[in-house]
């Protein structure tokens, strides 16, 4: 821990430092930087007078080598001596990489392989879903779990990770929604380029840190209906304003790569998009790194009907500017014959080929091929030693990232004592609580609930465990769940049965916990659903138990928004845990039992029903405004529903209570260029102590077009004593009222502007000023 504490300070003192992708190509770098961009770019004109066509292309291919695959009989042993392949994803541990870089050395120029993984939110030491980190409305935490995940993915020999992913969504039925950090735009960006920081360090080729490649370029998080891989259409104005700034806050953080989405995005897939890669992502915002195609990408644009075989795809890839091809021999069969035929340039092979040896050379690899491999008496005798993990930082941040959505007279927190049930059939998955994409973390490492529980209440309580349902009993379903991976243990006895064993456990409790929810699986990539409820099984269990009056908590496991109508109307407590990782069932025991007193804010709505999507906090007035306070029928609303979410948006509860003052300005007008200060006192009224965290929305109520009814800018987590106060101030800038006008200018416009503070985008105080 102290290494680390060490390298996160020393992290904090450089993230002053331009950073590393960018800043060594953009004119004004100290010399130094100017020098070093010079050396890299004679290196790599040398290599390239020297390859051959076939090793250009060989350059970029990116072969998944996952653990137990024999890389002998699908023949990638001898491709990667012959200098075919570029780079190497899935293979995790030093031994294993350590074989594949000495094939690439054997080829004839040695060009060495780089690593990579899907280290989303963890590497052994798993942490909370997206969802989950973006809770916690805490950089510092958030910026630690990405300088553990550098730390061990580079001590497993990786050069890279396929992260952050920040791809906004106002969709809960999309299942990718728990691997992204919400609806919000600038809650995504503050943690995408925050993630980007830790991950790469100053320098992504140190021992420790890793390269950064954000995805998925762009706007996959719109596919429509939630549907994974659909069509994604948005106006100009959307994409520019809500879903690419994100992406660009990562890049703008150093990001060396972007993931091209599988989506097309106003009909024109991206992976196939010169307009999105080349017009938008190199020209207008200068980015230099390499773009990777998402897997089986380029092929697929034969079925999005773009591209009419394989080398119409590989055409229409490179020319566009997908510089690797993941997953597939695509570019390997097609671009020496498309040279051929002159269809495409040796400009495009170049270019590509270019961007893949940069990062080679930017990782060290040339300086040495076995960078973060090391040799191999350094290898762990144990890659899954529990002396690898680093619990105490996976347990902070987890017990942050939980949301107390609802606490009925005070019932949470609980006492140590009396008897517990525990029941549902997440209250003891070790795999669930991990959630999904989690990388080289190990099932058998993982805290559940009911293990959290029994190591905080030792002999003081009893804890009685029924598993109560299946998570679904749709046997279809199941199967579909299990395809790949097996997500669902189903219970053979009949759900009566189940439901009987749980009822009798609840009988004898003083208080009833029941962990429900979906399986990591079902909140997912391929795990897009048409309804966003508990699924019944687990439902005929919540109302058997709620009927035995005993009061009734539940402890939610998912990966995306759900409807929670008769939850919230039934059960005393309610608490998201989302999928919290290694130490989830400590950190939820912590909140359970108060030991940590709960601070996360939701980082997207909670609908009322499936029927409300799309619904989010930011959206534009319209002409006829529901109010509820004067409910009127020519109103923009549903009349078969309560119209607005359950919870809103940076909605969640403590175990204290907050007041919060007026909003006073220190300015009642902004000068063109200038700044006006929002403050706030924050007290903490109630008798414990907690943190909370302050939101700060602009609106600009009149415009040359519609804008949102508001929009974060600014957010500060604040721990206060009980009985203590805080001033929070927000400097509030140009910046912060600007937008993409009809003709996508960039600006703000003068006139009048409200802020609204509140603890969450609803609760909220008022204040105005204009600018000039
Ligand atoms: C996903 C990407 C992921 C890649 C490699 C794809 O299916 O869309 O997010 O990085 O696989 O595992």
């Amino acid at each position: 821990m102290n290494k680390l504490r060490l390298t996160l300070s020393l992290l904090i003192a450089l993230a002053a430092v331009p950073a590393f992708a960018q800043t060594s190509h953009t004119p004004g770098n100290p010399p130094s930087m100017m020098r070093e961009h010079a050396a890299r770019e004679a290196y790599i004109d040398d290599l390239m007078r020297r390859m051959t066509v076939d090793e250009k292309i060989g350059q970029l291919r990116l072969v998944s080598l996952p653990a137990g695959a024999n890389p002998d009989r699908a023949g990638f042993m001898a491709d990667i001596r012959e200098g075919k392949v570029g780079a190497v994803f899935n293979t995790v541990t030093p031994k294993d990489i350590r074989v594949l870089q000495q094939a690439a050395l054997q080829s004839r120029l040695k060009i060495p392989l780089f690593f990579a993984y899907d280290v989303i939110h963890g590497q052994r030491t798993i942490f909370p879903i997206g969802l989950g980190l973006a809770s916690t409305w805490n950089l510092d935490a958030i910026r630690q779990t990405g300088r553990v995940s550098a730390l061990e993915a580079s001590a497993d020999g990786l050069d890279l990770t396929w992260s952050p992913m920040v791809d906004i969504s106002r969709d809960p039925r999309w299942g990718r929604n728990s691997e992204g950090f919400g609806e919000d735009t600038y809650l995504t960006s503050q943690i995408g380029a925050e993630l980007v920081k830790a991950y790469q360090g100053d320098d992504p080729a140190a021992p420790g840190s890793i390269m950064a490649v954000v995805k998925h370029f762009a706007a996959y998080g719109a596919v429509e209906g939630g549907r994974d891989y659909n069509t994604v259409d948005m106006s100009p104005l959307r994409l520019f304003q809500d879903y690419l700034p994100p992406y660009k806050a990562a890049l703008d953080a150093g990001a060396a790569g972007v993931m091209i989405a599988l989506n097309s995005l106003n009909g024109v897939p991206a992976t196939g998009d010169k307009w999105l890669l080349q017009d938008v992502l190199r020209k207008q915002w200068g980015f230099k790194g390499i773009t990777i195609s998402d897997h089986g990408a380029i092929l697929e644009m034969i079925k999005h009907g773009v591209a009419a075989d394989g080398r119409d795809a590989a055409r229409l890839a490179i020319t566009a500017g997908a510089d690797m091809s993941m997953s597939d021999t695509i570019y390997g069969e097609n671009l020496k014959p498309l040279l051929d035929s002159g269809r495409i340039g040796m400009a495009d092979l170049d270019r590509a080929t270019r961007d893949v040896l940069r990062v080679k050379y930017d990782l060290g690899l040339f300086r040495d091929p076995y960078r973060h491999i090391g040799p191999p008496q350094n290898d762990p005798p144990d890659v899954n030693a529990e002396s690898r993990l680093h619990r105490g930082a996976a347990r902070e941040v987890a017990r942050e990232s939980l949301v107390l959505l609802k606490n009925q007279g005070g019932v949470l927190p609980l006492r140590k004592q009396g008897t517990i049930a525990v029941v549902g059939p997440l209250a003891k998955s070790q795999r669930d609580m991990m959630g999904n994409w989690s990388a080289a973390g190990r099932t058998e490492q993982t805290v559940s609930v009911y293990q959290g529980l029994a190591n905080a209440v030792g002999e003081r309580a009893r804890l009685l465990y029924a598993k109560g349902a299946n998570v679904i009993d749709d046997p279809e379903i199941v199967k579909y769940l299990n395809l790949y991976e097996q997500d669902v243990d189903v219970d053979p006895r009949p759900p009566a049965q189940l439901i009987d064993e749980a009822v009798a456990a609840a009988r004898q409790a003083d208080v009833v916990l029941a962990v429900v929810g979906e399986s990591q699986g079902m909140a997912h990539e391929a795990s897009s659903r048409s309804d966003i409820v508990i699924p019944d099984s687990q439902v005929r269990l919540l109302k058997a138990l709620k009927a035995t009056g005993k009061p009734l908590v539940i402890v939610l496991m998912n990966g995306r928004p759900l409807a929670l109508t008769w939850e919230n109307d039934n059960a005393d407590a309610i608490l998201e845990t989302w999928f919290a990782g290694t130490e989830g069932g400590n950190a939820i025991a912590d909140v359970l039992f108060g030991d940590y007193n709960p601070s996360g804010k939701l980082p997207m709505t909670f609908p009322r029903s499936v029927g409300q999507i799309p619904i989010y906090y930011n959206h534009l007035n319209t002409g006829r405004p529901f109010d509820p306070l004067h409910p009127d029928k020519y109103t923009s609303r549903y009349f078969d529903a309560t119209n607005g979410p359950l919870y809103p948006f940076g909605y969640g509860l403590s175990y204290t209570t907050f007041r919060l003052s007026d909003v006073a300005l220190s300015d009642p007008s902004m000068p063109r260029g200038g700044t006006v200060q929002a403050s706030v006192t924050i007290t903490n009224t109630g008798n414990r102590d907690g943190a909370t965290v302050v939101q700060l929305y602009i609106q600009d109520p009149v415009a040359s077009i519609s804008r949102p009814v508001k929009e974060l800018k600014h957010f500060q987590k604040v721990m206060l004593k009980a009985g203590e106060s805080r001033k929070v101030t927000f400097v509030l800038d140009e910046d912060d009222l600007a937008f993409y006008n009809a003709q996508l200018h960039y600006g703000a416009e003068p006139g009048l502007f409200n802020v609204y503070v509140g603890l969450d985008s609803q609760d909220v105080k008022q204040a105005s000023f204009t600018l000039k």
